[in-house]
Parts: C-alpha cells; structure tokens; sequence
C-alpha cells in the first residue's frame, strides 16, 4: 500500500483527532501517504482531499472536535454519489480508507464495500458508545465526564434549594451515557430508549412514598430518545404528580460533544488508530476495529451496526440500589 484516504464523518467526538493523528503518523512511520478528506463522505464526492504529514496532526492530540471536519453525507446515499467518490479514489490513486464515525458512517462504508470491493476500515467514533464489538467508542469516556462535571454543578445548586432536577443527556437511540453518568452522579433514576417498561411510573410512586427518606437533592438523568420522553416531558410529569418537589429541567445538549478528550480516550484513539493502518496493510477491509477487554478486536461493519449492543441489567440494578 503506497497511499490511505482518512476522513471523519457524523457527529464528532472528542478523540477523533487523536486517532487521526495515529493514522497519519503510522502510514508515514510505513513509507505510507496519507490524504485527509474533509468534511467526512461528502468531501469524498467532492474531492476536499489534503496531503498530511506528521507535522500536519501537530498539537492536534487534546483537542476536541474534528479537524478534518464532519458530515452526515446525504450524498453518499445516493449510487451516483457513490459512484463520484470511487472515481475522486482511483484518480488519487487511493488504496485504503480509514473512516471514523459511528452507525451511520459505517452503513455507508459497507455499501460502498460491496458495490466496489473498495478497501475501508472503521474506527468506533462517537460519544453513544452503542456500536457491537467495542468496549468503549471514541468520544464516550469525555462525554460521562463532561456529564458528570455539569452534573456534580447542578448537584450543588439542587442541594442548596432541595430540589430536584431532571437532566436530559444525549442519546436518541440508547442510553449508555444515561446509564454510566447516572451511576457516576449518584442518581436517583434513569431513563433511557431501550427500556422494555415504563420507568416513570415505578420512579412517582418511589418518589411519593411515606417511607422515601427525605433526601436533599434528586438527580433523574433522562436520555434525550428515553421511552418516557424527552427531560421536558418527563419533567412537565413529575411536576404534576410529585406535587412536594421543587422541580426544575436541564438539557446538557451538545456540550457533551466538545472538550478536550480524557487521557484514556487518547490512548484508545491512538491504538485504534495504528491498529488501522496495519490492517489496511494486511489486507483487512469491512471491519471495525474496537477494543474488548483491553484487546484489539475485528467486527464487520454489518454485526458492529446492528443496534444489538445491549444495556448492562447489572449496572441498571445498582441505580436502584444506590439511590434509597
Ligand atoms: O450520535 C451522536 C449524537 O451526539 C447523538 O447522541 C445525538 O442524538 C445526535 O448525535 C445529535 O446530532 P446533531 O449534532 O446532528 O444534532
């Protein structure tokens, strides 16, 4: 392999430039060219491609966002666009691609996989942490933290005036971030979208019991897809049924995507990043590279995006029995 493609797509997260960074300085530690695509897929289409060397990813490690930009492509939908970014490869004289995103990024890949047996391998980019065949994605350790940090604010403020806040956190689709953050801020209750039953009900009648202990401050952390509802809804809810409660409703939006990524995060970014470019030399393609109990690990594009990733029961219980 003589030259690799590398682009971001999606929403970013914070560790995507540390493993862009491992990209481009492997390929080059190899004898390797590297072209950095902007704006994810549709920098792709329209040929955005840039020349990095090791100096280009200079001081780029600790911060957040993306510096090759990101899109959720709409483009790339489409056979014709498709069809645009295989001839911008084959006229750069492209052999591999790395692609770091989420669901999204990986459904494109894996069409464009098949339609043109095209080399792309795939970094788990995103702070939702719901891809199959990774312990942790890229993004998601800093966003708990950024959660938490807000959380333990909103903490104080809650305690002063014995209130209790309702906290929306993101996650339409799963509730990894509610789960860990909640655990991690001492909350009362999560509600999150894979949920099979109604949490809101079992929450009032625990929240209005004679026997609740009288506590201080209450923290519900809410998924902004939770079956129950958006914080707004939940919150609206509560405020109606739990009449001896001072409410008040937070959203933390997209601060959970910014910031400076933790130090773990760097660290599996990097070894991601590396472990891309040696597959790509191997011969790999189709596959994710995550990483399962401190390992590296392979998962094709279609298990690693099938939604399967499934809530931890165990860790779900521990809400309930740390909060009484
Ligand atoms: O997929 C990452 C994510 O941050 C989700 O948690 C959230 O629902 C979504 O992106 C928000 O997307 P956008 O930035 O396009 O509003």
């Amino acid at each position: 392999m003589k030259k690799l493609g590398v682009l971001t797509s999606g929403g970013d997260s914070p560790g995507m430039n540390a493993a862009v960074r491992a990209v481009v300085r492997t390929a080059a530690f190899h004898g390797i060219e590297v072209v950095g695509i902007q704006r994810g897929y549709d920098g792709l289409i329209e040929g955005e491609f840039e020349y990095l060397v090791p100096g280009s990813v200079a001081n780029i490690l600790q911060r957040g966002g993306t510096v090759l930009k990101s899109m959720r492509s709409k483009g790339f939908m489409s056979f014709e666009g498709r069809q645009k970014a295989y001839t911008n490869l084959m006229n750069e004289k492209i052999e591999g691609l790395v692609v770091i995103g989420g669901d999204g990024t990986f459904t494109g890949a894996n069409v464009f996989n098949s339609e043109f047996d095209f080399p792309i391998v795939g970094l788990p980019g995103t702070i939702d942490n719901d891809l199959v065949g990774t312990d942790y994605t890229i993004g998601y350790d800093t966003a708990l933290n950024t959660v938490i940090d807000a959380v333990d604010k909103i903490r104080d403020t809650a305690d002063s005036h014995n209130r209790l806040f309702v906290v929306e956190v993101m996650g339409k689709d799963a509730g990894f971030i509610a789960l860990r953050a909640g655990i991690g801020c001492g909350a009362e209750a999560i509600l999150y979208p894979e949920s099979e039953e109604d949490r809101l009900e079992p929450l009032i009648r625990r929240m209005n019991s004679e026997h609740k202990r009288k506590k201080l401050s209450n923290i519900v952390i809410v998924a902004e897809g939770a079956k129950e509802g958006n914080a707004q809804s939940v919150g609206d809810v509560l405020k109606e049924k739990c009449p001896g409660y001072d409410i008040r409703v937070v959203v933390l939006g997209h601060i959970q995507r910014g910031g400076s990524p933790t130090c773990m995060e760097r660290v599996r970014a990097s070894q991601m990043g590396v472990e891309a470019v040696k597959s790509l030399m191997d011969g790999r393609k189709g596959e994710m590279i995550g990483i399962v109990n401190d390992d590296i690990c392979y998962t094709p594009f279609t298990k690693a995006i099938k939604n399967q990733e499934k809530i931890n029961q165990n860790l779900l219980q521990m809400i309930d029995i740390l909060s009484i």
